[in-house]
């Protein structure tokens, strides 16, 4: 079905990662890959994904055309929230391997050409980190508590939370804590799990703290940090009320006295100092949820950060109309900032857009499977277009195979914290969670080293014919289209970086646009229709997502729900 008609070798190795010249804003316009580390690679046959086993298939990675490596929390951790629970943050979880792994891993993939990006989770810490078992200890009045946000709570016995703020992984958002002695004692604010106490970031000891981890990841060689919940540190001052009870969400951008505050900016200021002091461009790229893209550029402007997630994009539907007005929306916004503009389809939080696409607009979190081939073909035209837009782009691990949601996984293998607490809102993320297929034909697919060994998470049945092996070498597999895709952007001198767009007139529910550079320009043409349309022959077909177009004398007929990308 697909044709690609590009070269699908990559050229010789990256610039090495952190060479001076060559890393000159290598970030405006990577293609950065975010692995999810229980899921992707199991070396040692235990049913969870390690360091050795991502350490081992990183030429998989390099050959894919990847710039960068995304890796989810890795970091010592009880895993009430799959590591987003944070005890130590400068030892690797034994079920992950050894800060040696660790050390091995980043010299490896800069070797291959790649850089590594690592999760840094500031907002909160795992109630079994130190500090907050210390300040639990030492009860109330203890410095250790100023660390966090312990209050008094309401009521003729402090029996009622501080404030009425909700976790948005459901439930209120603060726990009473035990005195030393066994009694109830003073409340702390947690806006997830219990088990993830907020920081208190007007506490010098956690700016300095966090400042020193930032340190410590960046001698070990990291390239760059992806900044949990970049948006939620800095509090309103004395934590007043909302005033009403909606439930939040995961993904939200509703305005909240404990989200997208300004003080939020300072912090990043002093961390970009230090980003600054380290050879080869370091990157910080937000995780921030805020109610418009205006707001989300703050965080990006010339002396923050340097980049942040489109969740507005993640959020749109596969419709050409509203494709478009977030494009221009995004690249409008940081266009001031003179940030790049970031695309982002699929993360560890969101239902696959494999899955999302096979079912009408419901948002990030959808529950049933859908028509699954419908879904494929527009998750592959997504892909395309996002890859032909401006900036740098985001990868989830697995969305390379098309791999959809399991949306059927049995209650009880479910690990998600917030299907635990919440009438099921966003509880489902296990759905995306769900170990690769890698190779063979029995479970778990190569993803462990011994077929019928375990996987934390049970792959379904058909994931054979997803697997890597089985789509290697397949001009129509999906794997191949990326691989495609990321060599052509790769080489095509109109793609990667830039901040602008031409719109070409199309017939409604048709997205072209053209790209222009002094050594050749691309036009991209995306149906999202459930009709062939015909428009004008732009040039010479580099790539397409669906059926190659048909030429018929100077038009073109674009299958249906495809992309096609174009040398003029
Ligand atoms: C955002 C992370 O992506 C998500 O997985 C996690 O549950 C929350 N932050 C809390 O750390």
């Amino acid at each position: 079905m697909t044709q690609n008609l590009a070269a699908t070798s990559r050229p010789d190795a990256a610039p090495t990662a952190q060479d001076g010249a060559a890393s000159r804003d290598w970030w405006r316009n990577a293609v950065i890959y975010q692995v999810y580390p229980r899921s992707f690679a199991d070396s040692n046959g235990d049913g969870m994904g390690d360091l050795p086993g991502v350490r081992s298939r990183l030429p998989y990675l390099r050959d894919l055309g990847v710039d960068a490596v995304w890796l989810s929390p890795f970091y010592a951790s009880p895993q009430a929230d799959a590591g987003y629970d944070v005890a130590d943050y400068r030892a690797v979880d034994p079920m992950f391997g050894t800060l040696l792994d660790a050390d091995g891993l980043i010299r490896d993939a800069h070797e291959l050409g790649m850089r590594i990006i690592v999760d840094l989770v500031p907002n909160h810490s795992s109630d079994q980190h130190e500090w907050f078992q210390r300040a639990l200890r030492e009860g109330p009045g203890s410095a250790l508590r100023e660390r966090y946000h312990f209050r008094a709570g309401q009521g003729a016995n402090g029996e009622l939370p501080p404030n009425d703020w909700e976790s948005i992984f459901g439930g209120p958002a603060w726990t009473r804590s035990q005195n030393p002695d066994g009694t109830p004692g003073e409340w702390y604010l947690h806006l997830f799990a219990p088990e993830q106490p907020d920081f208190n970031w007007d506490s010098p000891a956690v700016a300095d703290e966090f400042r020193s981890i930032l340190r410590f990841w960046l001698d070990m060689g990291v390239d760059g940090f992806r900044i949990d919940v970049a948006h939620g540190m800095v509090k309103a001052p004395g934590l007043p009320d909302i005033g009403g009870s909606e439930q939040l969400k995961l993904l939200g951008n509703d305005v909240m006295p404990f989200f997208d505050q300004d003080g939020v900016h300072e912090i990043y200021r002093s961390w970009r100092m230090i980003l600054d002091e380290y050879p080869g461009e370091r990157i910080g790229v937000a995780e921030a949820w805020t109610p418009t893209v205006q707001r989300t550029a703050n965080y990006v402007r010339p002396d923050e950060l340097h980049q942040a997630f489109n969740f507005q994009y993640l959020g749109t539907h596969w419709e050409a109309a509203a494709l478009r007005e977030v494009i221009d929306l995004s690249l409008d916004s940081m266009r001031p900032v003179d940030a790049p503009t970031t695309w982002v389809l699929s993360n560890h939080d969101v239902t696959r857009h494999a899955t999302r696409f096979a079912n009408p607009p419901g948002g990030t979190q959808i529950r049933t499977a859908g028509d699954r081939e419908l879904g494929l073909r527009r998750a592959r035209a997504a892909s395309l277009l996002m890859l032909a837009l401006p900036g740098s782009a985001y990868l989830y691990q697995g969305e390379e195979l098309g791999l959809p949601d399991v949306t059927d996984l049995p209650d009880e293998v479910r690990q998600d914290p917030s299907f635990f607490r919440a009438s099921g809102q966003d509880g489902f993320r296990d759905g995306c969670r769900v170990p690769l297929p890698w190779s063979g034909t029995e479970a778990p697919y190569g993803f462990g080293p011994v077929a019928g060994g375990p996987s934390w998470l049970p792959q379904p049945a058909e994931w054979a014919s997803l697997s890597v092996e089985s789509q290697t070498g397949d001009p129509t597999s999906t794997l191949e289209l990326y691989r495609s895709a990321l060599a052509v952007r790769r080489e095509h001198p109109a793609l990667g970086g830039g901040t602008e767009v031409t719109w070409l007139d199309a017939p409604e529910g048709v997205l072209a646009f053209r790209r222009d550079s002094a050594e050749g320009s691309f036009v991209c043409y995306a149906n999202t229709t459930a009709e062939p349309v015909r428009v004008a022959a732009p040039g010479q077909l580099l790539l397409a997502s669906g059926d190659e177009p048909v030429v018929d004398g100077g038009e073109i007929v674009l299958a249906s729900d495809s992309t096609s990308w174009w040398a003029v």
